[in-house]
């Protein structure tokens, strides 16, 4: 069995945190390799792990999803997946998520009060996310952005909790880590170019916190008219609100970094078994 995992052209091999998944596989028998996306890939299941440049050109990276024969998550999940408006489809269906305004180039957005965030609709690793109470400099930076973009008040438990991340495999929860604040006043600053450098470490979730992640897998799937076992990996990233309850801030169907530095071996032994069964499918 042959398994690709997607990388860019800047980071063939991923940041490492794919070793114990690399591992895994080949422990159990899987001939696994790396190949940066755009080009033609021949293999059982091609998985999306570390292809963070597509925000630069997000249609040719939906176009080769497309071309890819057995992809992982499948292109109708990316393609959703990929615009992060998503959100406001699943607040539409009762979920608990940080409150969030869609803006179209041109537009003119209208700002809350206070301390907010503005940020690409089709974004990864932080990049063009800046933290706001100005509102000439944040127009500002929406029209230099010069994409669709999300507006949401700043999540100030962000600052003491960071957000927790909930990591699912199939369907079935695995593990969480959690994920130090991003965002200081102003704009994010990468220096690798690719993603903010995040400061990451185990964590146990709340039971609030898993509940909501059960549900917003639940309802991603009936939306994309799936099952949540089609999923072959998914990530929930939640932060509290101002009550204490967690909100959805992001789910990552595409390319999330799924944390295997920060948890036990068994985490990436349950993905191989997953990678299997789909690659069989
Ligand atoms: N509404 C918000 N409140 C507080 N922090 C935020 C908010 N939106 C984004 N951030 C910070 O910016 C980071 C990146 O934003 P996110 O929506 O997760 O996009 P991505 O991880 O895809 O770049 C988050 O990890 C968080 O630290
Ligand atoms: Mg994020």
């Amino acid at each position: 069995m042959k398994v690709v995992l997607a990388s860019c052209a800047a980071l063939p091999s991923g940041d490492g945190d794919e070793d114990a998944l690399i591992s895994a596989l080949q422990r159990d028998g899987v001939d696994v390799s790396w190949q940066p996306w755009g080009s033609p890939v021949d293999a059982d299941l091609v998985v999306l792990r570390a292809t963070w440049d597509y925000t630069e050109r997000p249609d040719d990276f939906l176009a080769w999803c497309e071309t890819v024969p057995a992809l992982a998550n499948p292109v109708s999940v990316v393609r959703w997946n990929t615009d992060k408006s998503y959100l406001v489809e699943l607040a539409a269906r009762g979920l608990a998520v940080v409150p969030t305004a869609v803006v179209e180039p041109g537009e003119k957005p209208s700002f809350p009060d206070g301390e907010f965030v503005v940020k690409p609709a089709i974004g990864a690793g932080s990049r063009g996310a800046g933290r706001f109470t100005d509102h000439a400099e944040a127009q500002a930076h929406f029209e230099a952005l010069g994409v669709k973009a999300l507006v949401q008040p700043y999540q100030s438990s962000v600052d003491a909790h960071g957000e927790t991340a909930l990591v699912f495999f199939a369907g079935e929860y695995s593990h969480s880590f959690h994920k130090g604040p991003m965002l200081a006043q102003g704009l994010a600053e990468s220096e690798s170019g690719l993603y903010v450098e995040e400061k990451l470490r185990g964590i146990e979730p709340t039971e609030a916190q898993r509940s909501l992640a059960d549900r917003v897998l639940d309802e991603a799937a009936a939306l994309l008219s799936l099952d949540r076992k089609d999923f072959l990996y998914a990530r929930v990233d939640v932060v509290s609100g101002a009550d204490g309850e967690p909100l959805l801030l992001e789910l990552e169907l595409t390319e999330p970094t799924l944390g295997f530095k920060y948890t036990g071996e068994d985490a990436a032994s349950r993905l191989s078994k997953a990678i299997r069964s789909t690659a069989r499918a």
